[in-house]
């Protein structure tokens, strides 16, 4: 028997200073997807997540409290693991660095370390805030204050244990030019390179101000400094020291996923402790963008949290795992508000994924009694259809191998929307009339439940939920937990035989117009939402490229859109305010354009409308999207779709 490949990734281990929030969920989710993904393709999967217990902030939330810090980080602990239930998170284990089997291997790393003469005593320097209790260096300071709150701090010298880093800097080097794929994206490995370039200084790794961490085992006043201890997690969670067979199997780890906040701890610090230990480095280094919230930049004093668990609750697991999986372009910052993530649902699982099915089953039977005959009739577009599945299939595997989540989740919705196409291409209703169509029509029934099949696979990582599901309406799989990722690659695996059944709607549409009116974020619990803190001090700005990607244009969804009415807004000379229809959706869109149309040009055409912009209020009427127009100084054109294509329809 071959035996099976390995892959072993994990996220941050987070801070439970208080309970987690959308962007550690989105990362947890992310690493969850890969870990199912590679699953799917066989793996033997290690997936580790987990809690970042000891140090001054962790201590000091839980003093606030009135509380001891255990008994804090319990309870915080306690609702994380239900929040990664809730959201259906495979972990293999769950870490904690309060752990009796982490702390003995801090302690011997720390020893080991001390031993080889990496780490030394000599007296540490910097400016102590003291209501804040922590140092800065002189280039974290602004205008010689306390970053922080802003009071004055002073130059203050203790005893402290340091780390030798810039020993191993031209190996670290050396290793990051030899294996270009061990930070990722491209724009986090400069920016590493060059603070490695502009010269390590030793690290601290012990503090006396407090006590709540490991202590250092050959002098108790001392505490492992947190970095040192919580990087440490990545070792005890496979059982280093302790579990040889099950540490040599996982490690070297594959990814390391995280926000682009804690890359240089990952891609600097950490590579070094193991170049110490003489261990191999981690495959790869991954830092994903931001989840900004609307509303501009987010502070820590002002920003809002939003609560994972209330999301799901009230949209399913699938689709908050499937938004936050398409939303964030990889690499990038991106921005959430819940009518993007409504609109997300509505768009690509209510109307496109969910409507193909259930438009697909409902054809089966309503023309086969729920059973696509064997005698079926080719033809060419069938070819094409399938070259588009076979696409969809290479470009998701790619795009996951990179862990570009929002580009593999495009993949599959390009494949959904050209079954959508196909079904309008091959008019079905019409088939059905002509009886010397029945192969024909039986050919065109099994070609689009094969597109389904091949799509729920693809994205049975990010909805974990959704296979079995549609599996009671499509009865594809005898055992959808045991469906391989290379069977989405295969064209024609649907049986004959295979019996469907009328269902429950997969995904129920969400009726944005009464979430306007709720005020979508009010119902949303709002707590404190800690800017993602830039953990290392910046060097410079990278310079982006100025160019979009193709996923950056995806981002605005374009539909058609019928303009169903249309009048002229009182006592504004410029407003038109139009009632459009996309697909069975209706909305009101206030438009400038009326110096140029007559309301009544406009009623029957098929405008083209950017259907996610933030919904704006113009002289005290919603405007729930914007019409696309071509203008110089003397014309306004606005844009509309001659051939008859529904509305509802992407532009793109
Ligand atoms: O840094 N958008 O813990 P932490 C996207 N304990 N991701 C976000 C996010 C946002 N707005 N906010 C948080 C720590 N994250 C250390 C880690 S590892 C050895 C020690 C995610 O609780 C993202 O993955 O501050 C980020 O890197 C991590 O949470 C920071 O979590």
């Amino acid at each position: 028997m071959q035996e099976k490949k390995n892959y072993y990734i994990t996220t941050p281990i987070y801070y439970p200073s208080d309970n987690l929030h959308i962007g550690h969920a989105y990362t947890t989710v992310a690493a969850d997807c890969m870990a199912r993904f590679k699953r799917m393709q066989g793996y033997d999967v290690f997936y580790l997540t987990g809690t970042d217990e000891h140090g001054q902030k962790v201590e000091r939330a839980a003093r606030e409290k009135g509380k001891e810090p255990i008994q804090h980080v319990d309870e915080i602990v306690a609702n994380i693991r239900k929040l990664w239930d809730l959201m259906l998170i495979s972990n293999t284990d769950f870490i904690r660095t309060t752990e009796e089997r982490h702390e003995k291997l801090v302690q011997k790393i720390f020893q080991k370390v001390y031993d080889q003469g990496d780490i030394f005593i000599s007296d540490y320097q910097g400016w102590y805030c003291n209501p804040c209790e922590t140092y800065f260096t002189e280039r974290q300071l602004v205008d010689g204050k306390c970053p922080d709150c802003g009071r004055e701090v002073e130059l203050l010298k203790e005893e402290s244990y340091f780390f030798n880093m810039a020993k191993y800097a031209p190996r670290l080097l050396e290793y990051i030019e030899a294996n270009p794929e061990f930070i990722q994206p491209e724009s986090r490995r400069n920016e590493v390179v060059s603070f490695i370039k502009g010269g390590l200084e030793d690290l601290c790794v012990s503090r006396t101000t407090f006590s709540w961490g490991v202590p250092v085992p050959f002098n108790k006043k001392h505490v492992v400094y947190v970095w040192f201890d919580a990087l440490i997690n990545y070792l005890t969670g496979i059982g280093y020291l302790e579990d040889e067979e099950q540490f040599n199997k996982y490690w070297p780890a594959d990814v390391h996923l995280m926000a682009k906040d804690i890359i240089r701890f990952h891609a600097i610090i950490w590579p070094i402790m193991l170049m110490a230990l003489d261990l191999p480095l981690p495959k790869k280094v991954c830092a994903h963008g931001w989840i900004m919230l609307e509303g501009g930049k987010m502070s820590k004093s002002k920003g809002n949290v939003v609560d994972p668990n209330i999301l799901v609750q009230k949209y399913g697991v699938d689709a908050v795992r499937y938004y936050l999986l398409k939303e964030l372009t990889f690499g990038q910052d991106g921005l959430y508000s819940e009518e993007m993530l409504a609109t997300r649902i509505n768009a690509d699982l209510a109307n496109d994924l969910g409507n193909l099915i259930s438009r697909t089953v409902a054809m089966i039977i309503k023309y086969f009694g729920g059973v696509i005959p064997e005698t079926r009739e080719g033809a060419p577009l069938d070819e094409e259809m399938q070259a588009s599945a076979g696409q969809a299939y290479a470009e998701a595997t790619e795009k996951l191998e990179k862990l570009d989540f929002s580009a593999y989740l495009i993949a599959t919705s390009r494949l959904v929307s050209r079954a959508n196409k196909y079904i309008d291409e091959t008019a079905p209703w019409l088939l059905a009339k002509d009886d010397s169509q029945k192969g024909r029509l039986a050919a065109v029934m099994y070609n689009l439940l094969e597109c389904i099949r091949i799509a729920l696979i693809l994205t049975a990582p990010t909805m974990p939920t959704l296979m079995e599901r549609a599996n009671k309406q499509l009865g594809l799989w005898a055992q959808p937990e045991e469906v391989e990722w290379e069977d989405a690659g295969i064209w024609g695996m649907t049986k004959n035989g295979t019996q469907v059944a009328k269902g429950e709607s997969l995904f129920p549409r969400i009726d944005l117009k009464a979430l306007r009116e709720d005020e979508p974020m009010k119902e949303i619990k709002e707590v404190e939402m800690p800017a993602p803190e830039d953990k290392s001090t910046p060097e410079k700005l990278v310079v982006e490229d100025e160019y979009i990607s193709i996923e950056d244009f995806a981002k605005i969804d374009l539909r058609v859109a019928e303009v169903i009415s249309c009048e002229k807004m009182e006592k504004a000379d410029k407003l038109l305010i139009l009632r459009v229809k996309l697909g069975d959706e209706e909305r009101t869109v206030v438009s400038g354009i009326a110096k140029h149309y007559a309301p009544e040009d406009l009623v029957g055409k098929k405008v083209v409308l950017v259907a996610n912009l933030k919904p704006t209020k113009l002289r005290g009427v919603m405007s729930h999207g914007m019409i696309l127009a071509a203008s110089d100084d003397q014309y306004v054109d606005a844009l509309t779709v001659t051939k008859d294509i529904a509305s509802g329809n992407r532009v793109k």
